[in-house]
């Protein structure tokens, strides 16, 4: 009931204050989860805790994870545009819900949109397969979807674009606060020493990985940069692993394509979902265009020293050998 839920928040709200918290990029401090060492300001963290507890998994879910700013809305389009293509199909996209609705309404965040405001969601009703979004890592996905055979679909990208993203949407959080903005290399200094939402940014990536080679049929791992190059190959695996493959009749008829078209950055940043759209989030109201910056490869380099650019790498190879991931 309403009264236990609250009283579970507040639990949960009581427990993470005691916790060490930090100054961060944005304009909220970050705590960091004692038991997983993840960082996260307070009300995520929370609304991650009683997921933990309350959310009750089906084998059909899917639940994408993601670093904050490794391409999330982009993931959560193709999969919601992959799975719903029988309903909506994607070359039409005049008729397509992501007219009016944009993908972080699509596929909710259970720790930004679902457990949040002391409620605990009626997630029951929703249809096979539901589709769910979360930045926590592995080690601290709800202990339900753990223990289900649900599939998780993951994507990381390069530190050092993940970090300039980060940095330019906590910037835009700091101004609409009266704040000043941080510079680059604070941020990056920040984000070394692991104090970045879901950090350290090593940490998630590895964690995923690990998951992905003890059970590659229950977790799926893409990186950015090679969506970049390829996005029809990744839709055609992301079809493969939740079980609903492109027939050869769709393949002629070019609904892959049609899917990567949709959910293009181009075509996706046009839309009045995403010039006039705003999401709710548990931390604000993100207007759907601030998802959007310039979705290219490689734009750190506009931004960090090339010192940092170097710090940054040194710990990616040292934390990433031996664990089969490439830097
Ligand atoms: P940049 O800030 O480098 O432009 P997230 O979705 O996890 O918040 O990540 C946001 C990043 O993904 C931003 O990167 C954004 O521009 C990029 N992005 C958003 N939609 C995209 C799309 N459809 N295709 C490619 N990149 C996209």
């Amino acid at each position: 009931d309403t009264e236990t839920d609250k009283e579970l928040y507040q639990h949960f709200t009581d427990l993470v204050s005691t916790w060490p918290s930090s100054e961060s990029m944005s304009f909220i401090p970050l705590y960091r989860h004692v038991d997983g060492g993840w960082h996260s300001s307070l009300k995520p963290m929370v609304g991650a805790m009683v997921a933990d507890a309350r959310f009750t998994a089906r084998p059909s879910d899917i639940i994408v994870a993601t670093l904050p700013k490794s391409g999330t809305t982009w993931i959560k389009a193709l999969l919601y545009a992959m799975v719903h293509r029988r309903e909506h199909h994607p070359a039409d996209a005049v008729a397509h819900p992501f007219n009016s609705l944009g993908p972080h309404e699509c596929i909710r965040f259970l720790e930004y949109q679902l457990y949040t405001n002391d409620r605990v969601p009626d997630l029951d009703k929703l249809p096979d397969p539901r589709l769910f979004a979360t930045h926590v890592p592995f080690a601290s996905l709800p202990s339900a979807a753990a223990a289900s055979r649900c599939k998780v679909v993951y994507v990381c990208r390069d530190p050092k674009d993940n970090l300039i993203s980060l940095w330019d949407f906590a910037n835009k959080f700091r101004v609409r606060h009266g704040q000043e903005p941080v510079t680059a290399e604070a941020a990056a200094d920040l984000f070394c020493r692991g104090v970045s939402p879901f950090g350290p940014y090593w940490d998630h990536v590895l964690g995923y990985w690990d998951a992905h080679v003890e059970r590659p049929e229950q977790v799926l791992f893409f990186r950015y940069e090679e969506m970049r190059l390829d996005a029809a190959a990744h839709v055609r695996r992301l079809a493969e692993f939740v079980g609903v493959p492109f027939s050869a009749e769709e393949e002629e008829g070019g609904v892959v394509d049609a899917i990567v078209r949709l959910c293009s950055f181009d075509h996706m940043s046009g839309l009045e979902a995403t010039k006039g759209g705003k999401t709710e989030l548990v931390i604000g109201t993100v207007a759907n265009n601030e998802f959007f910056r310039r979705g290219q490869v490689g734009d750190w380099a506009n931004h960090l020293s090339p010192e940092m650019a170097r710090r940054i790498d040194a710990i990616t190879e040292s934390r990433f050998k031996g664990s089969g991931l490439r830097a």
